[in-house]
């Protein structure tokens, strides 16, 4: 059976974008493979996190994890900090991955901005980190959102690269699984950007704690063009806008683009933004109210997740140990 890694920052509330692009995949995938998903707390640090919210968050992420269909003793739920062998393998993997591969990172260029001065050296060493989270289980398949492409790139240089400078056959090549129609969900107020927790404006995203009148509310406000849905897929071209509606459509349905636009193509945007809105409403509130419930009892899901991380320690461990053995640590 593959073993599955994948992970998602506490850094706010969990979006529409999270879900189609990742979560959903995540659930699905557990039929069939060993699954391990982890809430990454130290990734989330690389951009200041007020300590309070930072803790709330991660337990709601975790119990939003349980919330969408994780069987936690089937498959590890844990955190990242819960964990000592990530930030082991990462120190190891800093030395490894050379400044001009990460300077090319298209992450750490919007997420630096202008300041890149004032970006934290965490920020910069951050696909490092992930490479070493993945690699920590031999993991070979990773689910994630269009925009983590890079970064799993990236994580085979190093893995292929660690083998090279050391003479061994050690770390996995690893698979990105990018899927369905919307790996890469966009802003609710501009279709050329992304859909993201950290988005100033809250009207850009979907959050999965939202309630019924504010999804629809969102949904009705989203920026749209003057001409009703295209009847094809050529339609959309040069349409961000409708594009990431009908994606959206097409992803909670289990359908594609050109389904979406058999059955709704000709409709203007009032009307298809009712149906979208009925839709979302119908697939997320349930979760929100399954995290809700799940947070109400904060005793149980540490408990998940301490299970987790004892779970995932006992395979990382002897994995990094022995990385450490080749890099020729000497054991005293
Ligand atoms: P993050 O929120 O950056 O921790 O991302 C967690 C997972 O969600 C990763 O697999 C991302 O690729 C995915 N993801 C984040 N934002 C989006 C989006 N707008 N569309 C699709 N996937 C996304
Ligand atoms: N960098 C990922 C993101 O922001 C989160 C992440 C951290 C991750 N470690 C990972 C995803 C390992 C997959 C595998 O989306």
């Amino acid at each position: 059976m593959q073993r599955i890694f994948s992970g998602i920052q506490p850094s706010g509330i969990p979006t529409l974008g999270n879900y189609l692009g990742a979560l959903r995949n995540w659930a699905a995938l557990q039929d069939g493979h060993e699954c391990i998903y982890c809430v990454v707390d130290l990734h989330a640090i690389t951009a200041f996190q007020d300590p309070k919210e930072l803790a709330l968050q991660t337990r709601e992420m975790a119990a939003t994890l349980l919330a969408i269909g994780i069987d936690p003793t089937k498959h590890i739920v844990f955190l990242q900090s819960g964990v000592r062998a990530h930030a082991q393998l990462a120190w190891i993997f800093n030395c490894v991955a050379r400044l001009g591969w990460l300077n090319r990172m298209t992450q750490f260029k919007d997420k630096a901005g202008k300041d890149r001065e004032n970006a934290s050296s965490g920020l910069y060493v951050y696909p490092n980190l992930m490479a070493a989270d993945i690699l920590a289980y031999h993991a070979t398949r990773v689910p994630v959102g269009d925009d983590q492409r890079q970064h799993l790139e990236l994580a085979n240089d190093i893995a292929q690269k660690f083998n090279h400078d050391y003479g061994v056959d050690f770390f996995p090549n690893i698979e990105p699984l990018i899927m369905g129609p919307a790996a890469r969900v966009m802003s609710l107020r501009d279709g050329t950007k992304k859909m993201s927790k950290s988005d100033p404006s809250d009207q850009s995203r979907i959050n999965l704690n939202d309630d019924a009148d504010t999804i629809a509310l969102k949904v009705r406000r989203a920026k749209t063009d003057p001409e009703p849905l295209p009847s094809g897929i050529d339609g959309l071209a040069n349409r961000p806008e409708a594009r990431n509606l009908v994606g959206i459509y097409a992803a909670l349905t289990d359908a594609t683009h050109e389904d979406v636009l058999r059955e709704h193509g000709g409709k203007g945007f009032g009307d298809y933004k009712k149906v979208l809105a009925d839709l979302l409403v119908e697939k997320l509130t349930p979760i929100a109210a399954e995290t809700k419930r799940l947070l109400a009892d904060p005793p149980y899901v540490d408990a998940v997740l301490r299970d987790g991380a004892r779970r995932a320690a006992a395979i990382a461990d002897p994995i990094v140990a022995k990385a450490e053995d080749l890099v020729g640590f000497l054991r005293v």
